[in-house]
């Protein structure tokens, strides 16, 4: 039941449409304003039904709002999931008056969410939203947009992985470790040369098989079965494919000692990351290790930096994820518990501004 859901969501605002000319369901959460407008992607799939559509939105969009927290960028958490019956052509006049559609639909919230792309939407989808909204990211350079956000993404994760093999493995050398990439996509393929560049051996997993070789040549590396991943021995294990792989089946199985990768939610559940503490298994925080692309869209649109910038505000990750360690290391906390924790002091801080700064100016010897 829709009404089950939304009451039991601790967000701002969720809005729903019925589409009639398509039969899709449009569904925006903006879970947290804090910081700024909720920002996240819009994710077009068919779903079995519209209630788990809602429940994605609402989940995505509180998983927003601890990334964006955690990256320090002056916005919310927010999500949009269009729930199409079955998706439409790329380039189709159905699939560009359904985006014009939802862009109104966008626009008519004002300001409170702003878009940009997810699973199975892209740059030339953002350039149609952009057609009626300005409340969007990602768009095509020639546009005015930054494009596709997955270079970021591929950077931030491969900074992540240095830091986590500090921590991890003793040294953020990768020359010579072994890191297993889960999915070879916009992030997976572009992490895979990161990685080779430095001389790590790269060991490429993908259900289209081909995706999975191709990258594995380019990068004198292993191509694998995707049902061999888990199981199979490696220093780092990257999922960049899809959400959940991390449950209490897998865990067990793991052969690495670090995982660090792109994919959203990559745990089962909360408790999955004290399963990988237990085994000995360093955990980046999904949330921070993968806010790269949302560091290309709100830095290069929003706030003006340059590469050089960005490229500061990436090798950032790194850093977040060592402050991350330590503070799991010294409260006794997992280090997806140490990373929420992170989050939240950031949202408190904002909140109630008079308090944080009087406690920090308490703090420092410097300040007054
Ligand atoms: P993508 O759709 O370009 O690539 C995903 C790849 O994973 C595809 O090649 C697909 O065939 C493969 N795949 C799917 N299921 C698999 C499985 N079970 N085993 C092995 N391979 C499988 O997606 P993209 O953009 O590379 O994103 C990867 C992950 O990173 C997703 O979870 C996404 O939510 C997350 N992410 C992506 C960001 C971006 O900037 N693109 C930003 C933050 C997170």
């Amino acid at each position: 039941m829709f009404e089950d859901l939304l009451a039991a969501w601790d967000g701002d605002e969720a809005v729903v449409r019925f589409d009639e000319p398509s039969g899709a369901w449009m569904i925006v959460a903006v879970h947290d304003t804090t910081l700024g407008a909720g920002m996240g992607g819009t994710r077009m799939k068919p779903y079995a039904a519209a209630h788990d559509a809602l429940a994605d939105a609402l989940r995505l969009s509180g998983a927003m709002t601890l990334k964006q927290a955690a990256a320090d960028l002056p916005y919310g958490g927010g999500k949009a999931v269009i729930a199409v019956p079955e998706l439409p052509a790329r380039g189709s006049e159905e699939r560009h008056r359904l985006l014009v559609r939802y862009a109104r639909m966008v626009d008519a919230m004002g300001g409170t969410y702003v878009t940009a792309a997810d699973m199975n939407t892209g740059q030339a989808d953002m350039d149609v939203i952009g057609e009626e909204t300005t409340h969007v990211l990602g768009r095509s350079p020639e546009l005015g947009g930054s494009g596709d956000p997955a270079p970021g993404t591929a950077a931030g994760v491969f900074h992540g992985i240095r830091a986590s093999a500090q921590r991890g493995l003793g040294s953020d050398e990768l020359d010579g470790r072994t890191v297993l990439v889960q999915g070879a996509g916009s992030v997976g393929a572009r992490l895979a040369v990161l990685l080779h560049e430095v001389g790590a051996v790269v060991v490429v997993a993908d259900v289209d098989p081909g995706r999975a070789k191709e990258t594995a040549d380019r990068v004198d590396g292993t191509a694998i079965d995707a049902e061999a991943v888990i199981g199979t021995e490696c220093d780092i294990f990257a999922p960049c494919a899809t959400g959940g792989v991390l449950s209490a089946a897998t865990i067990p199985k793991l052969r690495c000692r670090v995982v660090a990768g792109a994919a959203n939610n990559q745990l089962q559940e909360p408790y999955d990351a004290e399963l990988l503490a237990e085994a000995g298994i360093l955990y980046a925080p999904d949330f921070v290790i993968n806010a790269g692309g949302v560091l290309h869209l709100a830095g290069f649109e929003t706030l003006g930096w340059t590469p050089e910038e960005m490229a500061t505000r990436l090798v950032g990750i790194g850093d977040t994820l060592l402050e991350v360690y330590d503070a799991a290391d010294r409260d006794g906390l997992t280090t997806d518990q140490a990373a929420v924790r992170l989050a939240r002091s950031r949202l408190d801080a904002a909140r109630s501004p008079s308090t944080s700064s009087a406690a920090s100016s308490a703090a420092s010897p410097s300040a007054g």
